[in-house]
């Protein structure tokens, strides 16, 4: 297995964490293929995204709970799915209008119908480990963004979805009504 990436990445902190250019960029580099952004906010990105967010100020396709969005899609299998919600109940309360984030276990189980074998979900947050190897993903790439001062830093996970063959006859099942 190929060794896991490190990006040490230095930007100041900001609620919508793609206004930031250096990250808006890092993360466009790092999609792959048709993208679902689940939690969109306000920066459209230069990729082939789904957008949805619950705010229904956010620029967005769908203005849906994530996990309920994840429920309700019906069309295509996603090759990169970003994750960048509020990182704690706190901050959602202070910074988003008091919309919070869905169950968190739930909507990791949700994604990997939606997901192509061989695709990604990169998590922005406070873990390296996010989807984890028990959903059949394994760790490609961790992104380290320094904000400088006192300011604590935020990791970013990235992870490869490679399930192995029992795993992948679950996907296929729970894929079997997609198109
Ligand atoms: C950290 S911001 C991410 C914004 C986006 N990545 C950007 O850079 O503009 C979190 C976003 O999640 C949205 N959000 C919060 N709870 C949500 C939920 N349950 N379902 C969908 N979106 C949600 C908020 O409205 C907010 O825009």
């Amino acid at each position: 297995m190929a060794p896991t990436i490190f990006s040490h990445i230095k930007c100041p902190l900001h609620r919508y964490t793609f206004s930031i250019k250096p990250l808006r960029i890092w993360v466009e580099q790092q999609c792959e293929g048709k993208v679902l952004n689940l939690f969109s906010g306000i920066t459209p990105l230069q990729v082939s995204e789904i957008r949805n967010d619950l705010d229904p100020g956010a620029i967005a396709d769908y203005h849906l709970d994530a996990l309920e969005f994840l429920h309700q899609w019906r069309g295509y299998r996603f090759d990169t799915v970003l994750l960048d919600p509020p990182y704690s109940y706190r901050k959602s309360m202070e910074l988003y209008k008091g919309i919070r984030c869905s169950p968190f276990r739930k909507l990791k189980d949700a994604i990997p119908p939606h997901l192509n074998r061989g695709g990604k979900v990169i998590t922005f947050g406070y873990h390296s480990v996010v989807m984890g190897r028990s959903r059949g993903f394994h760790p490609e790439h961790i992104g380290i963004i320094s904000h400088g001062g006192a300011i604590h830093d935020t990791i970013i996970a990235v992870e490869r979805y490679n399930p192995i063959k029992n795993k992948t006859m679950d996907h296929d099942k729970q894929c079997i009504s997609k198109p």
